[in-house]
This record gives structure tokens, sequence and C-alpha cells, in this order.
């Protein structure tokens, strides 16, 4: 749990990412925080976010016209940076500052924590005129809420246990069909291997490690093993031989990817499985976007599969906005319109087509979705009556924060040091998970 005055600590470490700055290359520079007419400053709406790759950006550009066309400035407040862990320490500094943005990009569990620092606005009133509780699965409903109290508007559903493959190079490497197994998986990496392309395109940030942690352990234990493991955080089963198993299948995986791997940005992973110098991905459908945006078609250019041994099951990652209480009443409309905008179908289908999610809103119409999209749906919605619906614990939506981030940071040292035993690593995520 973190609180206000903790936050303080996260300013210095904000500055410095300021200061330092890294974008994610190859993306497009931030929008300009204008608008076609002249809009009264408290009828602008400045939001936090981290999407900054090229599908992100398109997509978030969206919704900058959307509130421009209803007569507000958009500011545009983007960190960059993977997986959102830059932009939190920003606005954690924004906020002790006592100068929050109107909105910013939080999720998960995460909601929950900044409602109970009493900084987060009440939605209920758009809510209620946009009737949200029947446009929602409750399962994402309730992680909006704090208190029976709407805090916070969901934008999509993102699948994160995807296979990504470039078929042309599965074709030269003499791969016939996306593996299914993980046994299936290593026959066919070392195909690609020997045809002298790169198996796994990975970058090696802590967060993109947890990402192919968390598909692999699916893939291995299953969805009882993974809700055990990764939502209930029991030690019996962090400490279990399919932990272990895992752990090795994990290493495995790494002996795949390339020695300019460490540090590489996710979408610089994603243009070399689109640019043929590499056969699979593991990445959230975020990467679709790239995919889309480089103009590839799915089924032909490129093949979505499920992770070896999760069709079964579905990580989900919810993106949302929560927003922040704000004195002025102009400034209340402009949230309100944004929140309103953001669950609209305009919205929830262009921004969901660019950026490579499936609308959370139900009962969307389908018809522009691509293979992928409409098989995420399906499973979306399959998966939910199956048990196989879990939440993604290294997209921040099954434990808090200072958990998952604890176990980010395990998973990624046994992943970068290949002389800790997989015995260490196991007791070492166990610990991790064991943070309060
Ligand atoms: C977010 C996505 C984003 C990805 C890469 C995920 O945690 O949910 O919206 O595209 O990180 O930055």
């Amino acid at each position: 749990m973190f609180t206000l005055s903790k936050l303080a600590i996260a300013v210095a470490a904000a500055s410095m990412i300021v200061a330092c700055g890294k974008k994610e290359e190859a993306a497009p520079a931030p929008a300009p925080a204008t608008s076609p007419v002249a809009v009264p400053a408290e009828s602008t709406v400045e939001v936090l976010h981290w999407w900054t790759a090229g599908g992100e950006a398109k997509s978030v550009a969206e919704l900058k016209r959307i509130m421009q066309e209803k007569g507000h400035a958009w500011k545009d407040f983007a960190v960059a940076g993977g997986g959102g862990d830059n932009a939190m320490t920003v606005l954690k500094s924004r906020v002790v500052a006592g100068n929050p943005p109107a909105a910013a990009q939080i999720k998960g569990p995460a909601i929950q924590e900044w409602a109970a620092e009493g900084v987060l606005a009440n939605l209920d009133e758009t809510a209620k005129a946009e009737s949200w509780d029947t446009l929602l699965p409750a399962v994402v409903a309730d992680v909006m809420k704090y208190n029976g109290n709407y805090v916070a508007v969901p934008v999509n559903v993102h699948r994160v246990n995807w296979m990504w493959a470039n078929a042309a190079v599965l074709k030269k490497a003499g791969v016939a069909s996306a593996p299914k197994t993980w046994d299936e998986f290593f026959a066919a990496a070392e195909k690609v291997k020997k045809a002298g392309l790169i198996p796994v395109a990975h970058g090696g940030q802590n967060w993109q490690d947890f990402t192919t942690f968390e598909s692999v352990a699916l893939g291995v234990g299953g969805t009882d093993f993974y809700k055990e493991a990764f939502i209930k955080l029991d030690q019996k089963a962090l400490t279990s031989a399919t932990m272990t198993k895992a752990l090795e299948t994990f290493r495995k995986v790494k002996s795949y990817t390339d020695a300019a791997a460490p540090g590489r940005d996710w979408n610089l992973a994603t243009a070399m499985v689109i640019q043929e110098k590499a056969a699979f991905q593991f990445m959230g459908d975020w990467a679709k976007g790239e995919f889309t945006a480089a103009g590839k078609a799915p089924g032909k250019d490129y093949i979505c599969a499920a992770a070896p041994g999760t069709a079964n099951a579905f990580t989900f990652n919810v993106d949302s906005f929560a927003m922040f209480k704000l004195k002025d009443a102009t400034a209340q409309k402009a949230q309100g319109d944004l929140a309103a905008a953001i669950m609209g179908t305009e919205f929830q289908e262009v921004f969901n087509l660019n950026k490579g999610s499936i609308p959370v809103r139900l009962n969307m119409d389908m018809t522009k979705f691509d293979d992928c999209a409409k098989l995420s749906s399906e499973d979306f919605v399959a998966t939910a009556s199956t048990g196989g619906l879990v939440p993604s614990i290294a997209h921040e939506m099954a434990v808090p924060p200072a958990v998952s981030g604890a176990m980010k940071d395990a998973v990624s040292q046994f992943w970068n040091n290949d002389k800790m035993s997989v015995a260490d690593g196991v007791l070492s995520i166990a610990k991790a998970a064991a943070t309060r």
C-alpha cells in the first residue's frame, strides 16, 4: 500500500526520468497540445499515458480528436516506457506537488490504492447517465469502482498470452504451423535457428521478461496453477515442482533470443518479427498495433496464436483512466465528457482497431475487426465461463503494485543471470511474492 507521504520519495526518481526522458525509438513526436478553436483553460484535459509507440500513438490520437470535436483542448502528457513504470513514477510526483492531471492511465489494483488516498473523482454521474453497469463485464466494472463508486473508466481489453509469428520466417525454416505446446515450440525454434534467423525477438526489460514468464508459467502449469501462484500468491504453488518446470522452460526460451536483447524496447522486438529477422515474440496484443501500423495482415504476413499450452486461457489486461479530483466545474465537465467519450461506441471501435485490443464495452459490432481480435473476443467470453479468464500479473491486474514490482525484479534477475540456479530462482520469486 502506498501513501501520499511515501509518494514524496518518488519525486526524486521522477525528476530523473523526466531529465533522462528516453523516448521509445521510432515513436512519432508527441501531438501538439493545441486545439483548432480557442478553448478556455478549464476546458483543457491533460491526460497522462505511456502510449508512444507507433500503433499506440495512433490510438491515443483518436481520443484527442474526439475530445477536440467536443470542444475541449487536449494536453498530451505522454511518458515513454513500455508497461508504464516511468509514467507511474512521474504521476506520483505530480500528485505530491498538488498538481495532478485531469486523467491518468492507471489500472488494476492500483486504482484502489489511488482511490484510498482520496485523490480520485467520483464518476457515478456519467456512469449512470451512460449505463456503464449494463455495458461492462462485471469483472471489469468491479476493478473500476472504489466503495461501489466509479473512479476509473476502462478503455479496452488486451490479451497478454499471445505468441506472434512471422509467416514467411516459419515457411523459410520449414515450420508448418504455430506450435501449440512447449515441446513443439522448441522444435520450431531449433529449425529457425538452423535457418540462420532469430527464433525469439525479446526486449530485455524487466516488464517484458515478466510478460514472457507469465505466459510460460500459464502454459506449463495451467490456469489453476496460475491462480494459486499469481493471484493467491500461495507459497506452496510458488515453490512447487510446476514452478521449477516453468523456470526451466523460461530459461530455455532465453537461449533462443539474440545477444542484443538487453534493454530493447518492445516495439523494436515486434519490428524484428515484422521485418522477417525473427520468428516469434511473446507479447500482449498491443504488438498487433505495430503489425497493423506497418500494413501487415494477420493470417497472411503474421500469425497470432495463444502462447504454447495456453489456448484455453486468457490473461486479461484492461487499460483504464482514473480521473483526479479537480475544483473547477468546467474542468469537471471536461472530465465527464472524456469518460463518456471513452465508453462511447465510436472511440471503442476506432481506438481498439489501432491498439490491437478489443472493446471493453459489451455487444460491440466486431465487423471491422480482424481475425485475431475476433478470436480474442470469442476467447474472452468463453474463458469467462470456463474459469480460464485470469488477470495478468505482469500488467498490474492481479496483485498490488508493490508485490508485482518485487516479483518482476526477481523474475528479471533470474532471466539475466544464467549462473543463478533454478532452485534459487524459485526461492527468490516466492520471497518476492511475500512482499507486503
Ligand atoms: C499497457 C498497454 C501498452 C503496453 C506497452 C501495457 O501495460 O496495458 O496499453 O501498450 O503496456 O506499453
